[in-house]
Parts: C-alpha cells; sequence; structure tokens
C-alpha cells in the first residue's frame, strides 16, 4: 500500500548521547588510531556483562574468527556449530580451515540441543570447539552445553550476537563459554552501524587478539611481524556511537520484550501461531520476535511475509539452517529427533518468520501489523 509509513524488521534506534562521544573525538582530532571512546566502549561492556577483558573489533565476525584462532583450532580440527543460525557464526571455521560439523536445534529453545551435542561428541570426542548461538536472542541450555563442552576438554565460544542483555540463570548471555562474541551491526538491539567484541577472562587471549587484529606486530620500532595480522580493530567514532548506544539497551530491551508480548497477546486466540519460545531459565532480550504457523494451516510463511510488504511492513524468513547450505553440504550434521519428517531446525525454518521487532513501533504501528495477521487467519 503505498503511502503508508515503512514499519522495518528491526532498524538502528539513536538516542542522542551518541553524537557527544563522537565530538569529543572530533574536538580532540583522535578519530583514529583506537582512543579513548575504544577503551572506555570495551569497559563498560565488559562490566555490563560481568566479564573481565573486552577486545572492540570491527564486526561480530571478526570477534567470532578471533575466538576460532584462541581456541586452537588448527586446518582439519573439527568444531561444532548451532545449525540453525545465520552464516556468520560458522563461516570462521572455514577461514581456519577446519571441519564443521552442525548440530541441529531443539524445540524447547530453537538452539543447539544439548542432546545431539552428547551424541555429536560420542562420534567425535576430538572436536577442539564448540560454537553455540542465542537465536534471536532466546538464551540456550547454556550451562548444560558448557558442561558437555568441559566432560570432553572442548573449547566453548558463544556466540551472543543477537542476545546481548539477555540472561540466563542469572548471568548474561555472552559469558557462558571461554570466549563470547557480540554484534553491533545494523539491525541489533544496540548498534554501532557496525562492529563486534570479543569477550573473555582470558587476559592473555584477549591481548592476543587485540594484537591479531591491529596487524600482529611485533612490539619494536620497525615494521616486524612473525604471525598473519587482520585489521579488525573498531575506530574510535565508532565506539562513540557504542558508548551512547550501550545506555539504552536496558530501555530497548524492555521494548523488544513489550512487542514481544504484544505479538503474544493478539495471537493467543489463533491456534495455527505459535510464538518462538522462550527459555523459562532466562530472560531474553527478544531481539526478534517470531511465529510459527502450525503444519496443516493454510496459510504459508511466504504468505504472511507477502502480505506484509504489500502494506510496506518488512518482516523475513527464519535463518536458513546451515546443514542445508549448499556451501556446507558436505558436512555432519547430527540430530537426535525429527519433526513433521525433517530435522527440528529445518521444520522451523519451514514453518516460521521473523516479524517487525522496531523499538520505534508505537502502539498503532503494532495494532497495524497484528490485525492485518489477525485477518489472514
Ligand atoms: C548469530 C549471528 N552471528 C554472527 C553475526 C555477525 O555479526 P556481524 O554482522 O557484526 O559481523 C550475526 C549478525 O550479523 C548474527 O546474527
Amino acid at each position: 500500500m503505498t503511502g503508508t509509513k515503512r514499519i522495518y524488521l528491526s532498524s538502528p534506534t539513536l538516542n542522542g548521547k551518541e553524537i557527544g562521544y563522537i565530538e569529543e573525538a572530533f574536538r580532540e582530532n583522535w578519530i583514529a588510531p583506537l582512543g579513548k571512546n575504544v577503551d572506555e566502549f570495551e569497559k563498560e561492556l565488559a562490566a555490563y556483562v560481568g566479564i573481565n577483558y573486552a577486545a572492540a573489533l570491527c564486526a561480530g565476525t571478526a570477534a567470532l574468527h578471533l575466538a576460532v584462532k584462541l581456541a586452537g583450532v588448527t586446518p582439519g580440527d573439527i568444531v561444532f556449530s548451532s545449525s540453525l543460525t545465520f552464516a556468520a557464526t560458522c563461516n570462521p571455521i572455514l577461514y581456519e580451515k577446519a571441519k564443521p560439523v552442525f548440530i541441529d536445534a531443539e524445540p524447547d529453545t530453537w538452539n543447539m540441543s544439548p542432546e545431539a551435542l552428547h551424541e555429536a561428541f560420542q562420534k567425535y570426542p576430538q572436536a577442539k570447539a564448540v560454537i553455540v548461538a542465542n537465536l534471536y536472542g532466546t538464551p540456550a541450555k547454556l550451562d548444560e552445553i558448557s558442561r558437555i563442552c568441559d566432560e570432553y576438554g572442548a573449547v566453548m565460544i558463544e556466540d551472543a550476537a543477537e542476545s546481548l542483555g539477555s540472561v540466563y540463570r542469572g548471568k548474561q548471555t555472552g559469558i557462558y563459554g571461554k570466549y563470547g562474541v557480540f554484534s553491533f551491526n545494523g539491525n541489533k538491539i544496540i548498534t554501532t552501524s557496525g562492529g563486534g567484541m570479543l569477550v573473555s577472562n582470558d587476559e592473555e587471549g584477549i591481548k592476543k587478539a587485540r594484537f591479531w587484529s591491529t596487524q600482529s606486530r611485533e612490539p619494536m620500532r620497525h615494521y616486524e611481524h612473525k604471525e598473519v595480522g587482520y585489521n579488525y580493530r573498531m575506530s574510535n567514532i565508532v565506539a562513540g556511537i557504542g558508548r551512547g548506544q550501550l545506555q539504552s539497551l536496558e530501555e530497548y530491551k524492555r521494548k523488544k520484550q513489550k512487542i514481544y508480548n504484544s505479538y503474544c497477546k493478539a495471537f493467543e486466540k489463533i491456534e495455527e501461531i505459535r510464538m518462538n519460545p522462550l527459555n523459562p531459565g532466562g530472560e531474553a532480550n527478544n531481539w526478534l520476535s517470531c511465529i510459527t504457523l502450525e503444519k496443516g494451516s493454510c496459510i504459508r510463511p511466504e504468505d504472511v511475509m507477502e502480505k506484509l510488504e504489500s502494506e510496506n511492513i518488512e518482516s523475513r524468513p527464519i535463518w536458513k539452517p546451515m546443514n542445508l547450505q549448499p556451501l556446507y553440504r558436505e558436512c555432519d550434521f547430527i540430530q537426535v529427533e525429527s519433526r513433521n519428517g525433517v530435522s527440528v531446525g529445518e521444520d522451523i525454518f519451514n514453518r516460521g518468520l521473523c516479524l517487525p521487532s522496531d523499538i520505534k513501533n508505537t502502539e498503532d504501528d503494532m495494532e497495524r501489523i497484528e490485525e492485518i495477521i489477525q485477518e489472514m487467519f
């Protein structure tokens, strides 16, 4: 419908505080290299999530890559990864020429199934690391996954790109693994336009990540290099945006939760619609609210997406599982149960979609979206 306001899936929400940090950097002619905003953003983010060290990087993907390197992954090593996630979770396994093995999701949380992970370790006890994502902001069963990793001596990497602010059993997500990763890309709960953070209690590891991310330059007067390096550091301007944004994280989380609750209420009487699950052991940031349509419904997720698009409302499919991607066709996939004749992740992908979850949605916007969907059923 032309002329109606566009409703976005999840667009940046600036709070006005970012500009002060950017202006300060301009005034001091310190937009690069690194600088006060980078140092402070690392400290502030680490304090917020409750961990000792953080390295601000140019992307969550860069943070995942360095986490894989820190885990000691070398060519040919087996690394387990969530299957139902975005490709950035597991692509760094290929950067290091290691072998991904994908672990199916569980219906309870849509995240890595601890049972399937256990099964995977029976088959590959030598696996070096496990990358577990907290999908759409819902925490995985992180304590169980962490216990299984410990049992088999594998390094746990938590991809908390989507779950900044989510809490599980009293602890923030992102700090359960030896290394945790956050993303500040444009659609995340807080954004720096683009950026990421690697967090850990491993001080040496974070120092090493900073070294690798600034071209692995040895501490000598001339340019000396013993190891391959990367240009992965965050700029002082970008970090200024992050410092401002971080101050709104709690408020944005409450707004995202309100959006989720509004959808729950709107669809509670429609038997064909189910909301994405929350983990009862935790509190999700509800980065994206999603639904699945019950098997047998004559409406398909594509129908809902097309209808919303015709009303100038953005939505998107559920991530297509990695075990179904042509890039990862040759990789092993471990599943312990099936739903509707396919793996759990594939079933969620087939039947699901992500609804607009923009913090700036007004009550009228929410009503508009909900009514359009209600009318379809
Ligand atoms: C689960 C997940 N992992 C990793 C990333 C990568 O983060 P970035 O875009 O900051 O590289 C994203 C988002 O883009 C994501 O959703």
